[in-house]
């Protein structure tokens, strides 16, 4: 059975919005651990847009499960991984203009760098990933880089629907015993729900999800009663008491 790893990223997107001090995803972050989650993942981006370096700080001292850091291969980048010491890592591509990662890393075309950094990552204790499409030659390229682990990306399965999903899933289940085959460890993520998940968590040797839209939301709606609640308790007790002060005068 798979362990869960929440991502974080969308909590610090939301206090970004506002450039606020809350929501905080570092008390966030340890709230999921409390109800189960058995590690946590943080994308420190390039353009800063929502985890912010005082957070990778903080979540490294205070997770008390494992930090698996997501990272571009950016020189800057791979320095605070080298400092910040993560449990693991994970290398994505990362484009600007980009919602959120959208295609798996090219491990093919970035060989180069790939051989420059990983290594250093592994001498620094990290349990390295590379977040790769269902693909043979990216999972090979990943293997060829020192890589212990392939991310294996499930946006393409979690999008598709009907005959189309099953396909992705098959593909997903050949990735995954492929890269075992050829000794790498397996973990997924991108894109999964509470309607999707499942399948994904029962597919051969995948050690760990990584998910974190579909909780954000769906923590967003669970806490909808009693955050309304809170505020109109709040505001009807200062109505209440200045009414009973005015009486009182
Ligand atoms: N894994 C990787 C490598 C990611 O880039 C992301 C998105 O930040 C996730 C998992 C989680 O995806 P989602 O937020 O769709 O659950």
């Amino acid at each position: 059975m798979p362990r869960l790893h929440v991502n974080i990223d969308h909590v610090a997107t939301l206090r970004q919005a506002r450039r606020e001090s809350f929501p905080d995803p570092v008390a966030w972050a340890l709230a999921a651990e409390r109800a189960g989650a058995q590690g946590i993942t943080a994308h420190l981006r390039m353009d800063r847009r929502h985890i912010q370096d005082d957070d990778v700080k903080r979540l490294r001292r205070s997770l008390r499960t494992r930090l698996n850091f997501e990272m571009s291969l950016e020189a800057d980048i791979v320095a605070i991984a080298l400092r910040t010491r993560p449990e693991a890592v994970c290398i994505v591509p990362e484009n600007r203009a980009e919602v959120t990662t959208e295609g798996g890393l090219d491990a093919v075309r970035e060989a180069r760098r790939l051989a420059r950094v990983v290594p250093r990552l592994v001498r620094a204790g990290a349990e390295v990933s590379l977040f790769v499409d269902p693909d043979t030659r990216q999972i090979e390229a990943a293997c060829a880089a020192g890589a212990e682990f392939v991310e294996l990306h499930t946006g393409a399965y979690a999008r598709a629907t009907g005959r189309a999903r099953a396909k992705e899933l098959a593909r997903l289940a050949e990735a995954a015993l492929h890269a075992r085959a050829i000794g790498l460890r397996v973990n997924a993520g991108h894109g999964l729900d509470y309607d999707n998940v499942a399948a994904v968590a029962a597919l051969p040797h995948v050690e760990e999800l990584n998910i974190g839209f579909a909780i954000v939301a769906r923590a967003v709606f669970d806490g909808v009663e009693r955050a309304v609640g809170e505020m109109a308790r709040l505001v009807r007790g200062r109505r209440a008491r200045a009414t009973s002060s005015r009486r009182a005068s």
